[in-house]
């Protein structure tokens, strides 16, 4: 295994991780409770931007890069489409959490991320196996041969 998919693997396991905590907590914590309820908020405002900023890294950074070196672009249409499926889902998660930290005690905002955040848990999990076994031995053929993600997309 290659240093890029190194990385990658080690982003793809925080991920996972930070969506089992949003389980985790969403499950037990109670509503009306403000404090964890902040809490809830906050963590699932990174997990969007987190999700966001990781996507949108794949998209404009390296699957281009990989494909400039000789990938068949074909091969990531399927996870592009998995990309575009997942924005609705990040952007419901976005307004429920925006408005459960706005108002902490509305046990209904609490409800509504709760709602949102189930079909978000399971696109974003599928999506990272489905991606792997695409997208790796790609990134471990067509990457760079420099031993940083960072390096890849460099002249
Ligand atoms: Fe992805
Ligand atoms: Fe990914």
């Amino acid at each position: 295994m290659g240093s890029a998919v190194r990385e990658f693997t080690g982003i793809h396991t925080m991920i996972r991780g930070l969506v089992h905590l949003m389980d985790t907590s969403l499950s037990k914590a109670r509503p009306g409770n403000s404090d964890q309820m902040r809490v809830v908020a906050e963590l699932a405002l990174f997990a969007v931007a987190g999700t966001r900023f990781h996507h949108q890294g794949e998209d404009t950074q390296y699957w281009p890069a990989v494909i400039a070196n000789g990938a068949d672009a074909a091969a990531f249409d399927s996870l592009s489409a998995e990309h575009h499926e997942l924005d609705p889902l990040l952007d419901n998660m976005d307004r429920a959490s925006k408005s459960l930290k706005a108002e902490p005690t509305d046990s209904r905002a609490f409800e509504a991320l709760r709602q949102d955040f189930g079909p978000y848990r399971d696109h974003v999990l599928e999506h990272l196996n489905n991606e792997e076994p695409i997208f790796f031995p790609l990134l471990d053929k067509f990457g760079s041969t420099d031993t940083s993600v960072g390096a890849l997309t460099s002249p």
